[in-house]
């Protein structure tokens, strides 16, 4: 796992939202996996301003979510398809066919994860997968004692994940319970994978997932497995990290090298 810990949360946005427009460059036709949430609006308003400079395109992308809430229909203003199109797709060139969530407003639901993981499969797996951190370690929508080799399927939020997510609802209520979600297998088939934390809520979790033991308790303890795993953090995600000092050592201000 490479730890990349930045001075401030916009160093770690500028980091990530470079590894993905490289990707884009790199590839005649990436598959990007796209997480939603309140740290990745950073990361999408710089690839925006980079597609604007002629610096990155989305033509020859796919691009697969981690995540929907069961029972949002795509207009819905706080479903994770209106988000993805209020913070990234409506101002880059991606075509519409070529984003993809599952939907949450599938009269079955179980039959919609399936098609997702199919759909998934069928792109050839994912090339880059971007994440979140839940403050309880989630990853997507997996929680805590997730399955580690889970395929997209239903899951149940916790309560602390409802009300961590109830700023972007009216109503505390109106957070959906349920949710479709890629599952940690899925996560893991993808060729890269890279997550941005910041913030000194996440700090708790960011030192389970690097240096916990790989338990279901933390899913995202499930990236020690994965080959090529980037996790980027500011310095107060970063708090409780005990090896700190060889991380910064080894990268230092965040800053990755050649090996
Ligand atoms: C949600 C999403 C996750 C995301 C997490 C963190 O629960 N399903 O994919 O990583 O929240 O969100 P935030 O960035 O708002 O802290």
């Amino acid at each position: 796992m490479k730890v990349l810990i930045h001075p401030t949360p916009e160093a770690g946005a500028d980091c990530v939202a470079a590894l993905i427009a490289a990707r884009l460059r790199r590839r005649s036709a990436p598959v990007l996996g796209l997480a939603t949430g309140g740290t990745m609006e950073a990361v999408y308003a710089r690839l925006i301003a980079q597609h604007r400079a002629g610096r990155c395109s989305f033509a020859q992308t796919e691009t697969f979510n981690l995540d929907e809430y069961v029972g949002l229909a795509p207009d819905h203003p706080c479903s994770y398809w209106h988000y993805m199109r209020a913070q990234l797709f409506d101002h880059v060139d991606i075509a519409p066919g070529r984003y993809h969530l599952p939907r949450g407003d599938a009269p079955d639901p179980e039959a919609e994860a399936a098609r997702y993981e199919a759909a998934i499969l069928a792109a050839g797996d994912i090339g880059l997968q971007l994440l979140g951190l839940g403050a309880n370690g989630h990853i997507g929508f997996n929680e805590p004692t997730s399955s580690l080799s889970s395929l997209t399927r239903i899951k149940t939020l916790t309560r602390s994940t409802r009300e961590a997510n109830a700023r972007f609802f009216d109503r505390p209520e109106d957070v959906p319970r349920l949710a479709i979600t890629m599952g940690i297998g899925t996560i893991l088939r993808a060729e890269e994978v890279v997550l941005l934390a910041y913030g000194a809520g996440k700090a708790r979790a960011a030192a389970a997932m690097i240096e916990g033991p790989l338990s279901a308790a933390c899913p995202a303890s499930v990236l020690q497995m994965h080959r090529r795993a980037t996790v980027v953090l500011d310095e107060a995600a970063a708090a409780e990290l005990k090896l700190r000092d060889y991380y910064e050592d080894i990268h230092p201000e965040g800053r990755d090298r050649p090996i």
